[in-house]
């Protein structure tokens, strides 16, 4: 059997990226909710079990508990943040909102004889994010990691195989968070390391063939590297029952319609491209709400796949691409909701489909491009930067009209042509059309015109990015450029935030 470590859920923005930092060294691992039972978790069988981090105080009695018999079973737990301070709280130690709290990349020294940090230096930078510390460990545990306003930074008790940690080793911004996982996996948990994708893909080809028997299945394909991924499994799985459908939403950049059709239609699927970008402009006409523009993008999305699918008679299934931070990021039970992604928060309840096949909603972005790989799609589509399911939409500030598209095709072009031939390119770069004006000149006239925005990140993962610090001479090209060769844009800024706090799209 395969091996397995338990994510137990406690409401935690990380809590995938720890489960992915799990399956990227090899072993396998699910979420669960935290309220999992100790009985159920035998049952399940795991070499492991991570506790992830909340927004609650565990002290507070509506805050989310775990069974306490888990701390009694043998395996090796971790815990997390929330999932440490519950740990070491159940186990008969204190809890206490600390002084200041600390939050941010923050300088500790570890105990490096600990199996936990065994490999790393004293001395490491570590991502923290809390208010609620443990002021008092449970007996049998000793900390083994401090910062300047955190005693007890983690803890461990070593012979009941119990580690906490305060800090997040899940997130790029802990220096060696990696090798903190490793350790955890590899050394205190003794993983083997069974886990492949290509499980993945057999399992899930088994799992579509089953659902779907001999009926037909209709697939939003964007171009996007999650839909063609979705494309390429299902026809793996059911050949010759998938009918791909292209909306054209008209929120695409430049030329890029032409191109989805152009690579799609010569390959083995039955494509269909919907013209409907007339439809979905009337449809935002007056809305400014970010939130209303995505959920009024999904359902039209919806209701074009009814529409087509009626004309084609009965296809009960309809397949998304949606992955794994797709349904994060749309708010779990005990997470925040943060943003609606139109393939997740903007389905409407009365879908007329029977059913619906996301096979690719337990992978990670990076999972899904090794998976595209693996089922031959070339790299200039597994590779892509990603871009929203609901398009410049989200990138036009307010109102959306075919005007302000046009110039923002335009500089994102631009853009996308002088990254481009850069060696090294940023994960994801893109043009924003501010909706804000100012005061400028050409030639000898005063002018009064848009500010475009760019934004270029880099990121592991998207749940966390850093602006990428492009230089001041492809800037001034972009802006150059952008300014002479489009009339009505008089100023160009560059979006120097990291997320968090801000997200990567503007809206
Ligand atoms: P945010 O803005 O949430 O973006 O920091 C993280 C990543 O997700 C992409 N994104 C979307 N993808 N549908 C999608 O399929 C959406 O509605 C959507 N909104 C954001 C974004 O481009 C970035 O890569």
């Amino acid at each position: 059997m395969k091996e397995l470590v338990l994510v137990l859920d406690f409401g935690g923005q990380y809590k995938e990226l720890i489960a992915r930092g799990v399956r990227s060294q090899s072993v396998y691992s699910e979420i669960h909710p935290g309220s999992l039972s100790a009985r159920e978790i035998k049952e399940m069988n795991p070499i492991g079990i991570i506790l992830t981090g909340g927004p609650n105080s565990v002290y507070l009695p509506e805050s989310p508990k775990c069974d306490p018999e888990i701390f009694k079973l043998g395996i090796p737990v971790l815990g997390i943040c929330y999932g440490m301070q519950l740990m070491c709280y159940i186990l008969g130690g204190e809890v206490q909102p600390g002084k200041k709290g600390e939050f941010g990349r923050v300088k500790a020294t570890l105990k490096t004889s600990s199996p936990l940090f065994s490999g790393l230096q004293e001395q490491n930078t570590l991502l923290m994010s809390h208010r609620d510390q443990v002021t008092v460990l449970p007996d049998g545990f000793i900390g083994i990691a401090k910062t300047k306003d955190c005693p007890y930074a983690a803890c461990e008790n070593p012979s009941n195989k119990l580690y906490g940690v305060q800090f997040h080793p899940e997130t790029e911004h802990t220096d060696n968070g990696e090798k903190i996982l490793e350790n955890f996996l590899y050394t205190i948990c003794g993983a083997k390391g069974d886990y492949r994708l290509d499980d993945y893909i057999d399992s899930q080809v088994r799992e579509i063939r089953e659902r779907v028997g001999s009926e037909r299945v209709l697939l939003a394909l964007s171009g996007g590297v999650d839909s063609s991924v979705c494309a390429s499994l299902l026809s793996k799985a059911i050949p010759g029952q998938l009918t791909c459908i292209f909306v054209d939403h008209g929120f695409m950049r430049e030329n890029e319609g032409d191109e989805i059709e152009k690579a799609f239609s010569s390959q083995q699927l039955n494509f269909i491209r919907v013209n409907a970008q007339a439809r979905f402009l009337e449809k935002l006409k007056g809305i400014t709400d970010p939130e209303e523009k995505r959920k009024r993008i999904g359902e039209e999305f919806v209701r074009v796949f009814e529409e087509e699918a009626g004309k084609m008679g009965n296809i009960p299934f309809l397949a998304q691409g949606t992955i794994y931070p797709d349904i994060i990021e749309s708010g779990g039970k005990l997470g925040d909701v943060i943003k609606s992604h139109h393939n997740v928060g903007g389905l409407p309840e009365n879908l007329a489909f029977a059913e619906v096949i996301e096979p690719l909603s337990g992978l990670f972005k990076d999972e899904v491009r090794v998976l595209g790989k693996k089922l031959g799609l070339p790299s200039w589509l597994t590779e892509r930067q990603p871009f929203p399911g609901p398009g410049l939409a989200v990138r036009v500030m307010g109102e959306v009209t075919e005007e302000k598209l046009a110039v923002l095709r335009r500089a994102d072009a631009i853009m996308c042509e002088e990254i481009e031939k850069l060696k090294e390119r940023p994960q994801q770069y893109f043009a924003v059309y501010t909706g804000a004006h100012s005061v400028g000149v050409k030639g000898d006239h005063r002018t009064y015109d848009g500010i475009i925005a760019l934004r270029a990140v880099n990121t592991r993962d998207f749940m966390t990015c850093d602006y990428t610090p492009l230089s001041h001479k492809v800037l001034s090209r972009i802006a150059s450029r952008i300014t002479n060769e489009i009339s009505g844009v008089s100023r160009v800024v560059y979006d120097i935030t990291s997320k968090p706090p801000a997200t990567v799209e503007w809206e």
